[in-house]
């Protein structure tokens, strides 16, 4: 791996120092992981990024996990995030990965692969909500119901309420909106799959964001997922009654948020 990121030893980071933290983030087509500096929400060095084994099945993922957290020489505490509800310490869904994640104790299997004292698993988009509070949105951004939303192969959500504090698992992704779930109708994904213009894409986005309206009220919208780098095409052509902004932190979201779950001994 010759232009593999920098390991801890070599940044001279200590694992136990809680200014820092380890963040993986489960994705459809890759596995990232990266050592995060929790007084800054910035990664620390390069991300090291894996193909998520296909098919994505619990025992795969785990083990690339592992692969990842030991390329570092990482041995302090990991937050993971899976594209999934994660309740009781149990995976009870699985939209862009294997089956097989549903029912499974995601601890006892990381557990075989990675050496870490403590770990957190939460939802990818509940990590991104996490970040964007703590690194992303100001104070007064934060007042009531913020909803961000991650536009990408599907839609994933996290709902935060009064400065930041999250109502975790919400899938407003799958809410039905028309004949069809959210995500099926407005993920960036279903943009690219249909060749749709920027306009084109608005309108289905829009009427998604306005069934989230009606629902929840909320005072702003945080628009994430890789298009999210992209809003001077779309953003002003969004038909809802809600601010919106970018999210901030863009790709390494995921990662920032799973080391601070972690660090708060975070168990959704
Ligand atoms: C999943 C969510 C996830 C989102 C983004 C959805 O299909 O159901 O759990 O947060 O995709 O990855």
């Amino acid at each position: 791996m010759p232009d593999a990121p920098p390991t801890a030893a070599q940044l001279d980071i200590d694992p136990a120092d809680p200014r820092y933290g380890f963040g993986v983030d489960i994705g459809g087509s890759g596995v990232k992981g990266a050592i995060v500096d929790l007084s800054t929400g910035e990664l620390v060095g390069d991300r090291l990024k894996i193909l998520t084994p296909q098919p994505a099945t619990p025992a795969a993922v785990s083990e690339t996990v592992g692969t990842i957290v030991d390329h570092f020489g990482w041995t302090g505490k990991v937050g993971c995030t899976v594209p999934a509800v994660v309740a009781e310490g149990t995976v009870r869904t699985a939209s862009n990965i294997d089956q097989a994640w549903i029912g499974t104790d995601p601890y006892a299997l990381f557990a075989q692969h990675v050496r870490a004292p403590a770990m957190s698993v939460l939802n990818d988009a509940d990590a991104a909500g996490l970040a964007e509070a703590r690194y992303g949105l100001s104070t007064e951004q934060l007042a009531g119901v913020v909803i961000l939303l991650t536009l990408g192969t599907g839609i994933g959500s996290a709902v935060l309420l009064d400065g930041g504090h999250l109502l975790p698992n919400t899938e407003l992704g799958h809410l039905q909106v028309g004949k069809t779930i959210a995500e099926k109708r407005a993920a960036a994904s279903i943009k690219e799959a249909n060749d749709w213009s920027y306009a084109k894409w608005a309108e289905e986005l829009s009427r998604v964001l306005r069934e989230y309206e009606k629902l929840f009220t909320p005072k702003l919208f945080v628009l994430g997922g890789g298009i999210s780098r992209k809003t001077d095409k779309w953003l002003h052509l969004l038909d809802i009654a809600t601010p919106a902004v970018p999210a901030v932190l863009r790709n390494t979201a995921g990662i920032v948020g799973a080391a601070m779950a972690a660090e708060q001994g975070l168990r959704p």
